[in-house]
């Protein structure tokens, strides 16, 4: 018999090590014990196994669903991940796509638990103020039922960059000082203070995200379980909502809306498969009330492109036959850009397309409606959607068309003419700044367009030859 101890509750590595040398070794399932180091160095390696030679592949989507199902609450995971790798192994190389199978439907149960879990902590957690001295921490509690903090932390690194922060749970904390992120022992629910200025903003911001066409109790009570709301401010508002929701969607039966002839009009396409992830973030966008943009806007545009682009062009906010037709970049702006990929070499529809601002901002002059730049709250609100695109595209390079693009990804202020063409690094990819294609719609003369227009193209050339 093998005894394999891992070092902490989702030692990816040092499980995947162990994995690879014992199936090298021809140790079957049955004959291995898996436990966890109860360290008090938490993030010690664990030792490691003596490398064994030989050729061990196993296919991208069992090491995917592994590093998701690691996370699960369950003792038996490893020993379960562990077999599913044996069989692939020994020559089960298509395993994972039969979901009739008795372990891979149970390992799928995990990896699925792990992903609402996940969804649930991003969506659900609320950071409180603390003052210390003269500086500013925030603090969230949350009570996850898996083990999620280690793979989620990154995600709020990206998210809150700029404030110093701790996650604690009662298995981990997270903290995050600006710079580096640290990973420590559990907390527990009185670490966080209840002195909360930040309360008052939820319970403004969950009043202003309640659409009462779609209020569903029993929906809403096990998306967000009871257990969640104690931490929730906003929640002391729902039976206040609830009693109002009538006479509230009633008032939104009455709002006007452009006619889906019209919409249809400007580019009717088949919109592209997208999988479950990114149309559900797109179905949930599409109540958006993040910011009070949605109240004048026809309907929130979205993103689109293949789910597995390598290359993401972020642009500023939909225009107005963008915000008719529902889709980002189809009227001027979008039929230059599709000039400009067609000269680079860029085929569009590989490309994913997205905008900072999901919603159109518009000035009404007589029956027209004039573009009004998004301004920097609008942006880091936005950030909420826009940063789970770019979770779920994982695009290699993202081009940022213009400064509001620029200051959405990059989380700061961003001047063009300085930053333009230059390999920006970004976790997990690179970006480049180039000028929005409206600009050279608003040039004035025919050789400063052209001129504009080159280098445009040479930018959008130069960011698909990164991707190699
Ligand atoms: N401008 C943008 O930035 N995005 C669009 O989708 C259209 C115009």
């Amino acid at each position: 018999m093998q005894s394999i101890i891992l070092s902490h509750v989702t030692d990816f590595d040092g499980w995947r090590s162990a994995a690879r040398g014992l199936a090298l070794r021809g140790i079957p399932p049955q004959d291995v014990v898996w436990s966890v180091e109860e360290a008090s160095d938490l993030f010690a390696q664990a030792e490691p196994a003596a490398p064994v030679s030989g050729a061990f592949s196993v296919p991208r989507a069992l090491v995917e669903m592994a590093e998701t199902a690691i996370q699960a609450r369950d003792p038996e995971r490893f020993a379960l991940l562990y077999a599913l790798i044996w069989r692939a192994h020994r020559g089960e190389k298509h395993i994972v796509e039969d979901a009739a199978d008795p372990l891979v439907a149970r390992v799928v149960r995990l990896a699925q638990a792990v992903r609402r879990d996940t969804h649930k902590m991003r969506a659900f957690l609320r950071f409180r103020e603390v003052h210390a001295e003269s500086t500013v921490r925030y603090v969230g509690w949350f009570e996850p039922d898996h083990y999620i903090v280690e793979a989620n932390a990154p995600f709020f690194v990206r998210r809150f960059a700029t404030m110093t922060w701790s996650i604690l749970t009662p298995y981990r904390s997270a903290h995050w000082d600006g710079e580096t992120l640290r990973l420590a022992a559990g907390a527990r629910r009185e670490e966080v203070p209840d002195d909360d200025r930040l309360e008052a903003y939820w319970r403004a911001y969950f009043a202003s995200i309640f659409n009462p066409a779609r209020l569903k109790i029993a929906a809403m009570t096990s998306e967000m379980p009871k257990k969640y709301w104690r931490n929730l401010p906003e929640a002391a508002a729902i039976p206040e909502l609830v009693r109002h929701a009538r006479e509230r969607t009633e008032a939104m039966v009455e709002r006007p809306v452009v006619s889906s002839e019209r919409a249809a009009r400007v580019r009717p396409q088949p919109a592209q498969a997208a999988p479950g992830g990114l149309q559900a973030l797109a179905a949930e966008a599409s109540g958006c009330r993040l910011c009070g943009l949605y109240k004048h806007a026809t309907q929130t545009v979205f993103g689109e492109g293949p789910f597995d682009a390598r290359l993401m062009l972020v642009g500023e906010q939909p225009g107005d036959q963008e915000d008719l037709a529902g889709r980002p970049f189809v009227g001027p702006a979008g039929q230059m850009l599709d000039r400009v990929l067609a000269e680079a070499g860029v085929p569009r529809a590989t490309v994913y397309v997205t905008n900072a601002v999901k919603h159109f901002k518009f000035e009404p002059r007589g029956k027209r409606r004039i573009h009004a730049t998004p301004d920097a709250s609008e942006i880091e609100l936005c950030r909420f959607w826009l940063d789970q695109e770019r979770e779920i595209i994982k695009p290699v390079v993202t081009v940022l068309l213009g400064a509001s693009a620029a200051r959405a990804v990059l989380g700061r202020p961003v001047t063009i003419s300085r930053e333009r063409g230059r390999r920006i690094a970004l976790p997990g990819g690179v970006a480049m700044v180039t000028v929005h294609p409206s600009f050279l719609l608003r040039l004035p003369d025919e050789s400063s367009r052209a001129r504009e227009y080159a280098a445009m193209v040479t930018d959008l050339r130069t960011a698909y030859a990164w991707l190699g």
